[in-house]
């Protein structure tokens, strides 16, 4: 009777645990769903509004390449930025995700040469970006601020080594 007891006891157990346990799963799949869509959503937003002026990447090289050619009183071939670059001077000024992404939905709706993190040599290059944020909603600014975090890896040091940059962080 005992024996049947405890039996059925850590049967019922088991089955609140396995329960939980699916839960706790679904959950983290439901999560990862929705990050998944929110990336998604934000590459989008980037190919259709920010790709015209922002490619996607550059190398180290093809960067000093850019400023090189802007020394010496070229036109550069880009029109912005390339996003990696972007995003990982963003990361070196802004210590978390929030701050980042507020940031960069402020700056596409509202840019300004005060507000801007680029270097004086990148707004001789490009000039200040166009209020582009103006025409996208909350939600794919929101989409398009978390892309540029998530998207990609580089760090500041692999495109400006030295501490001159260092010094200019808040
Ligand atoms: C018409 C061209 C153009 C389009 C379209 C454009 N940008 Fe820009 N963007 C620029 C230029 C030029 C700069 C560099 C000068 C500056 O910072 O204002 C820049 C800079 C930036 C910066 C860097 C700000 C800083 O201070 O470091 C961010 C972030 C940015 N753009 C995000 C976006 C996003 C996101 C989109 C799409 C929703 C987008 N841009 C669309 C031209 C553009």
């Amino acid at each position: 009777m005992v024996k049947k007891f405890i039996f059925l006891s850590s049967l019922t157990l088991s089955f609140v645990l396995m329960s939980c346990n699916t839960q706790a799963k679904e959950d983290n799949v439901s999560k990862l769903k929705k990050e998944e869509v929110v990336l998604q959503k934000g590459y989008e937003v980037y190919k259709n509004v920010c790709s015209s002026c922002h490619i996607l990447k550059v190398d180290r090289e093809k960067m000093r390449e850019m400023r090189r050619m802007v020394m010496m009183g070229k036109k550069p071939p880009l029109k912005a930025p390339p996003m990696n670059e972007v995003s990982a001077r963003l990361k070196f000024f802004f210590e978390d995700e929030k701050s980042f992404k507020e940031f960069v939905k402020d700056y596409i709706t509202n840019p300004s040469r005060e507000k801007g993190k680029c270097m004086p040599m990148a707004f001789k290059m490009f000039g200040v970006m166009p209020p582009i944020g103006k025409g996208l909603t909350e939600e794919q600014k929101e989409a398009v601020a978390t892309w540029l975090y998530r998207a990609f890896n580089d760090k500041w040091e692999d495109f400006h080594k030295g501490g001159r940059c260092k010094m200019m962080k808040r």
